[in-house]
């Protein structure tokens, strides 16, 4: 798969989902279903949305002992889904166990790309909460590299990460980044953002932009322009 603009569909329920979607009636965007809207509407909003062609990226951020991650990938494999998530602090015993867990029996599988810390964790939680010591910037650097040994496809990172990611696991060690934002628009509460064109220089593979696309006015001239400046 090649550079692509995901499109973050944090609705709650399939209707809101839909109405959305309905909008685009040429190029079909690669979507990202969250939490809120799969525990609202379970598997089968997965399904409808894929029958309607799109790609699909389930981040549903897994983290549980190796069995239980195995076999609850194993079900999203099911699901036929492009692209889905865990999180690295799992070790890397876990993401060997989801990698066994999403490989159907023809070989084929989802991508996997793993969460290393969260933008919502700094420093000072890290040290405190979480005991661990080290510079952010490293421990991040570490977990994906822990992800690239457990061979996953990637990670979730800020763009800023991007760069430095691919440096320490390789250029096609796949980099996923939100915070994405026009250079006109609003930043609302995402802290470190890029533009999309400048997410394209820096080298991320794919840029998941929620809000810049599902609040605009005209939806489909916002996805439009995020293509045209990540894209072509
Ligand atoms: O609306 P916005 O473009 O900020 O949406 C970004 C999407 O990416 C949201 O679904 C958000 O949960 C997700 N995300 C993020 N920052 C991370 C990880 C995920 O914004 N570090």
């Amino acid at each position: 798969m090649g550079k692509d603009v995901i499109v973050a569909c944090d609705f709650s329920s399939a209707e809101a989902v839909y109405a959305f979607l309905d909008k685009f009636t040429e190029r079909k965007p690669f979507v990202k279903i969250g939490m809120e809207l799969f525990y609202a509407e379970g598997p089968q909003i997965v399904k409808e949305i894929k029958k309607r062609g799109h790609k699909i990226f389930l981040d549903l951020k897994l983290h549980d002992i190796p069995n239980t991650v195995k076999k609850a990938m194993s079900v999203l494999s099911n699901l036929d889904v492009d692209i889905c998530n865990l999180h690295a602090g799992g070790t890397v015993r876990m993401m060997e166990a989801a990698i066994e867990g999403l490989t159907r029996e023809d070989g084929t599988r989802p991508l996997l790309i793993a969460v290393t810390q969260l933008t919502s964790t700094d420093q000072e939680s890290m040290e405190n909460d979480l005991l661990i010591k080290e510079p952010i910037d490293k421990v991040v650097m570490h977990y994906a590299a822990n992800a690239k040994k457990a061979g996953l496809d990637g990670v979730v990172c800020s763009p800023l990460e991007a760069g430095k990611v691919h440096e320490t696991c390789g250029k096609d060690f796949l980099t996923v980044t939100p915070g994405v934002r026009f250079a006109d628009g609003d930043i609302g509460d995402q802290k470190r953002v890029m533009t999309p064109a400048e997410a394209k220089k820096i080298g991320s593979d794919y840029i998941v932009v929620g809000r810049p696309i599902t609040a605009a006015e005209d939806v489909v001239a916002a996805y439009n322009r995020c293509v045209a400046e990540f894209v072509d």
